[in-house]
Order: C-alpha cells, then structure tokens, then sequence
C-alpha cells in the first residue's frame, strides 16, 4: 500500500545528530521517504528552484551551520533476493538499509564479496556515491545497478555498473549533486567462500588468526570480515565515541618522477603504482610525516592512530568553519613538506544546499 507523503517539517530541524562529524547544524525542512511511491508524490510539488539536499547516513558530509535548503532523506528498508544460482545470488538493497548490518548479513547468508567493506558507517544508498573501498574490495566490484530518481527530468533510471562510472572515491552520484536519489543498489555476491580478497596489509594474518580460534585450518570470509573488523576498530576511531567522517583526504595521485624525488629524501614514503604508471601515495603517512598526526586546530584534529581521519573534539559544536581551518592548516603543512596538494574527501555542503567546491588555496 502507498503511505502518504509525512514529511518532518520545522523551521529549525537540528541535523547534529544525523552527520558522523557532530557538526553543529540545523535545516529549514526535512522530508524522509520510506517508500519510492513518496518520491513519486514529493515530486509533483517540487520546482527546481527550490533549494535542496540529498542526504543519506551523513557519514561523508561537513554540513553547514544554518542550511537553508530542504533536507531529502530516502529511508526506505529491505533486501530482496532477484536471483540465486550455485554459484552467485543477485540482491536488491533499500537505500535506508544500514551498510555494515548489510555485510554482516550476507556474510551469514553465505553470500559473499562485501565482507573487505564491513563497519564502513552511512547507509547503503550512499555506498555508490564515493565508491567506499577499503582493503582491497572496492563498492563496484560487486555492484550491479543502482536505481535513482533523477530529479532534473523526473524519471526514475535504473543505471548499470558503466553509467555508474566509478573511480577511485568517485561516481557520477559524487558528480552530479543534488541530482540523484538512491532508492536501490542491486550487487551480485558469490558462494564460493575460498574466494576471498586477503591482500592487503595485515587481512591475510588476522584472518588466519581468527580462523584458527575457530578450529578451522584455512580463513573462511566471516574471517575476513572479523579480520577487518579488527584493523578498523584499531585503526579508525568509532564515529559514535570520536566524531569523524572516515578518512577526510584522498589519496593523492603523483607522477612517478614526483614519487622517484621524494623517494630520495624520504626512502620510507608508502605509494601504490596505479595502472597509468602514476603513483597513489598514503596521505595519512604524508601527514604523519608533517608531524601532524593527534594535531590541527582545535577543536579538530587528525586522529592520533591514523592520520588520514580527522576528529571532532566538541561535538554538536564544532561548525563548518572549524573544519575548514583545520583543513587548511594541513593542507599547508604538507605542501610546504612534500609539494603535495590534499585534495578534501568529504562533500562540503553550502549554506543553500548546493555543493561546495571551495578548496582553500595553498
Ligand atoms: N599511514 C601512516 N600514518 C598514518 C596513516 C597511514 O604512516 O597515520 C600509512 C600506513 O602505515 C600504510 C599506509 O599509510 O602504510 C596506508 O594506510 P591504511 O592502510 O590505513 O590506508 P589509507 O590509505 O590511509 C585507505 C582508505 C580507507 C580504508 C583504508 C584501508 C582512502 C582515502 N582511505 O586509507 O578508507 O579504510 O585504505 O583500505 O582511500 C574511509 O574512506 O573513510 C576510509 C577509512
């Protein structure tokens, strides 16, 4: 049955809570869509030149102080079988279903591909949007479709892995704001559980380990997802207890000739050969380097055990504008150190809504 359209509505509707970051925020409007149907209804009364966001978990956004614009949420739950061979299971996922309980219940279904992308926060409307990687799994390898309403023309689309296109940290979703609301991502998970993604870092060890507390001689993929599990909670401070919107810069991609250069003063460096022959360098080591890392400029601060990710010490205080001078700072302390520009992750959102592009000059 189509619910009717119940939109939140206040004049101060208080968004601290619904950004991973705690940043001191408040919308003119909210409207949360449980269904698809509601969309469809929300649609007739919108114009264009209303103001507007689309938000999800809120775990890769630095919100404004005052948005004056109206808050979209897709909410919408549930996870559907399409199709099921020996060998691969198709599902279709709700925007509003939350990622990590997502991994965990594949896993346990013995449907597996996600178990490298377990305890990313946010929801699974926003996975595509950043394309979420982590320890070697990237969202695509295992996305099939998304489907989204497209709000400039109107329609619902359902756009296949190619219209996606994904990059690293990238999607035409990230592209293209405000433009697209998720309702459903479709991935296509396999059965075949010595098909396991153990290459980086320490995945292969700790799954071992784990797979030996269970009696078993081989790592199985709940292994690997316990295994991840591990390395974040060490790694990666809990949003809950430590605001943060996971790793706040991007990798930065250099030239082989750049990376040959440092490589001379700074033997250590940690880069990745990328398949055009540049190199992706770790930012958090860049950073650490700087000395930066547990430091920036109150109340944010780089994480004291990676440094990629920066935290939010006053939570529910702490605005935008804080954020940004942190980043700044950072920002600059690296150039001067490496001739390397961090380019922010997160999606800096302005006070109308739309999406900021403001990177602070070096
Ligand atoms: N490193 C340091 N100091 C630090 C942090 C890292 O020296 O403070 C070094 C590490 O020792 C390692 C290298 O940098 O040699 C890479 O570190 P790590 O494995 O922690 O990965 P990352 O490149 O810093 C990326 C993702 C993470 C993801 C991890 C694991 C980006 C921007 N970040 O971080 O994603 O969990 O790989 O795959 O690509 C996120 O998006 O929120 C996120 C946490």
């Amino acid at each position: 049955m189509t619910q009717a359209l119940c939109p939140v509505t206040s004049s101060f509707y208080d968004l601290s809570g619904a950004n991973t970051m705690a940043l001191a925020s408040t919308a003119d409007m909210v409207v949360k869509f449980s269904d698809e149907a509601q969309i469809d209804t929300f649609v007739t009364q919108y114009s264009e030149s209303m103001p507007l966001l689309v938000l999800s978990g809120g775990s890769n956004v630095l919100l404004p102080s005052v948005l004056h614009a109206t808050v979209l949420l897709p909410v919408m739950r549930g996870i559907e079988v399409i199709a099921q061979t020996a060998e691969y299971v198709d599902i279709e996922v709700m925007a509003g279903e939350n990622w990590h309980d997502l991994v965990v219940y594949t896993v346990s279904q013995g449907w597996y591909g996600l178990e490298n992308l377990a305890l990313i926060p946010g929801l699974t409307g926003a996975a595509p949007v950043q394309n979420i990687g982590a320890y070697g799994v990237q969202l695509e390898d295992c996305l099939r479709y998304v489907r989204a309403y497209h709000l400039p023309t109107k329609h619902w689309q359902q756009l296949s892995l190619t219209e996606c296109q994904f990059g690293y940290r990238d999607s035409l979703f990230k592209r293209e704001p405000n433009t697209w609301l998720i309702s459903r991502v479709g991935f296509r998970l396999h059965t075949d559980p010595s098909n396991v993604s153990v290459d980086y870092g320490d995945v292969k060890n700790v799954a071992q380990h784990y797979a030996q507390g269970q009696g078993r001689t081989t790592y199985a993929p709940v292994d690997v997802m316990q295994a991840i599990i591990d390395i974040r909670q060490q790694k990666l401070p809990d949003p809950k207890q430590l605001p943060n919107c996971g790793s706040f810069f991007q990798n930065p991609i250099i030239s082989c000739e750049q990376f040959a250069s440092l490589k001379e003063t700074y033997p250590h460096i940690v880069g990745y050969p990328m398949p055009d022959s540049t190199i992706k360098v770790a930012a958090g080591w860049l950073i650490e380097r700087a000395g930066l890392k547990g430091q920036g400029v109150a109340p944010i601060a780089t994480h004291d055990k990676q440094a990629l990710v920066l935290t939010n010490h006053a939570p529910y205080q702490a605005t935008q504008a804080d954020v940004a001078k942190a980043q700044d700072y950072i920002v600059r302390r690296v150039y001067a150190q490496f001739g390397i520009k961090l380019t922010r992750e997160p999606i800096w959102v302005n006070a109308d809504g739309t999406i900021g592009l403001d990177e602070h000059a070096v």
